[in-house]
């Protein structure tokens, strides 16, 4: 038996994301994405690559639903690029662009890989932003116009949905500072007005997933709230690790938790506060059935009398130069779990860039990623043995695939992809997440 046991029915996946893997932008029907538009930016993305062609999953998902299988994972997170189905992000659905993500989840379940979906995984259309984006309410009900098609068209199939994908970045690296698509630095009242129609339309979202599908469903949103380390475990550390938590996740949280905007958080806003309109709150406070958490690394270390620490500048990094924190899921999902008391967590992202690459004997040897995944492993493991309602894990990614505005010079897959020709290796920590599988535990 294994030393790191998990849960019984706990489910292992690996995820990806429409943009980063897909390609085939114009094709279908297929409506321009802000993300089209910002590679097109001179300076944006390095190299001034696109997705355009990224992993070409779109022509090749037989052979990646294959691996997928072939590795032994249970599940795949994988999301639904908008602007196919709704190529000007409203108006008639592009029956071209459902059909592509019909066949993908007949391909799942044929080969008994259970689909998770992300409706939101940035690539918003861009004909809406060019009508506002999400500065505007309308962009809110025109999410829930896609959620509930795709609800009523794949809801038969597909159990599990996320609204979002990750909305403080979008709201902050997309408006704030202009580092990811649509590329703006809004000001602050601007800035917050967009995370209020986020928040908005994930409400809205999950009320017509649930109204629309054919069968039950089951809604969640994937977050990525800030997380910080006690710089010991005793309650004094750990407490002040727990009001970091709060000061910096509250503005997104409460109103999705508890129907509120955090008052003192409001006060300090003054005049930049988001304009907000009679059962918002109610409507952003959906009942979810699950949390899915992304997490990478912790943010700092939280000492009870220093203060909010930086890791150390010589902490090992990984290739994209995110500190390595190998207690990040534990601290995650302990924190959040006790703080918001969130029903059920996946954790559906965690993983590590690294500059691989094949061998001359064809292996890719990144060892550097299994000691990364094991040690996140080993914490969360302990979150579950804690009683903590962790459900499962997705590592992120299965493919190599388009970084945002790092273009392809991050490499996150458990899957080599050779950019030229489009062959898959399997990596190392590819084989050994099989036998981790298998094991349902190291
Ligand atoms: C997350 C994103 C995902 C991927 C990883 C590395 O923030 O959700 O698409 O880029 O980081």
């Amino acid at each position: 038996m294994a030393a790191y046991t998990f849960p019984s029915g706990f489910l292992w996946g690996c995820a990806a994301a429409s943009y980063q893997i897909e390609g085939a932008t114009s094709e279908d029907g297929r409506g321009e994405s802000i993300w089209d538009r910002f590679c097109k930016r001179p300076g944006a993305v390095r190299h001034g690559q696109s997705g355009a062609m990224a992993c070409d999953h779109y022509h090749r998902w037989r052979e990646d639903l294959d691996l997928i299988r072939d590795l032994g994972f249970g599940a795949y997170r994988f999301s639904i690029a908008w602007p196919r189905i709704f190529p000007q992000g409203t108006g008639a659905p592009n029956e071209r662009g459902i059909a592509f993500y019909d066949r993908l989840v007949d391909g799942m379940l044929e080969r008994g890989i259970e689909p998770m979906c992300t409706l939101y995984h940035w690539d918003l259309p861009q004909a809406l932003e060019d009508r506002g984006g999400w500065r505007v309410r309308e962009t809110a009900d025109a999410f829930a116009r896609y959620a509930e098609t795709m609800a009523r068209r794949l809801g038969d199939r597909v159990a599990m949905w996320s609204t979002f994908n990750e909305m403080n970045c979008l709201i902050d690296l997309g408006y704030r500072d202009g580092i990811h698509a649509p590329g703006a630095r809004e000001d602050r009242k601007t800035w917050r007005q967009v995370a209020h129609h986020v928040l908005l339309a994930h409400g809205l979202g999950v009320q017509a997933l649930r109204a629309a599908a054919p069968r039950p469903v089951r809604a969640g949103l994937v977050h990525n709230p800030v997380v910080f380390q006690p710089f010991y475990e005793n309650s004094g550390h750990i407490d002040f690790a727990r009001e970091q938590f709060i000061h910096h996740n509250s503005w997104m949280m409460d109103p999705l938790v508890h129907g509120r905007y955090p008052e003192a958080r409001w006060r300090e806003a003054g005049a930049d506060v988001p304009d907000v309109q009679d059962g918002d709150l109610a409507t952003i406070a959906q009942r979810l059935d699950f949390w899915g958490l992304n997490f990478y690394g912790v943010s700092q270390v939280a000492h009870a009398q220093w203060g909010l620490r930086p890791w150390e500048k010589h902490h090992p990094r990984t290739g994209i130069g995110w500190a390595v924190t190998p207690d990040v899921l534990y601290w995650a999902v302990r924190t959040a779990c006790e703080t918001y008391n969130l029903p059920e967590v996946y954790i559906t992202e965690n993983g590590c860039a690294q500059p691989d690459d094949i061998n001359a004997d064809g292996r890719v040897e990144d060892y550097a990623r299994i000691d990364y995944l094991t040690g996140a492993l080993r914490g969360l493991h302990r979150a579950a043995a804690e009683g903590f309602p962790v459900k499962g894990y997705f590592v992120w990614s299965i493919l190599d695939n388009f970084e945002w505005h790092q273009g392809y010079s991050q490499r996150f897959g458990i899957t080599f992809v050779n950019y030229e020709t489009q062959q898959r290796t399997p990596k190392a920590s590819a084989l050994w997440l099989r036998e981790v599988m298998r094991n349902n535990g190291l």
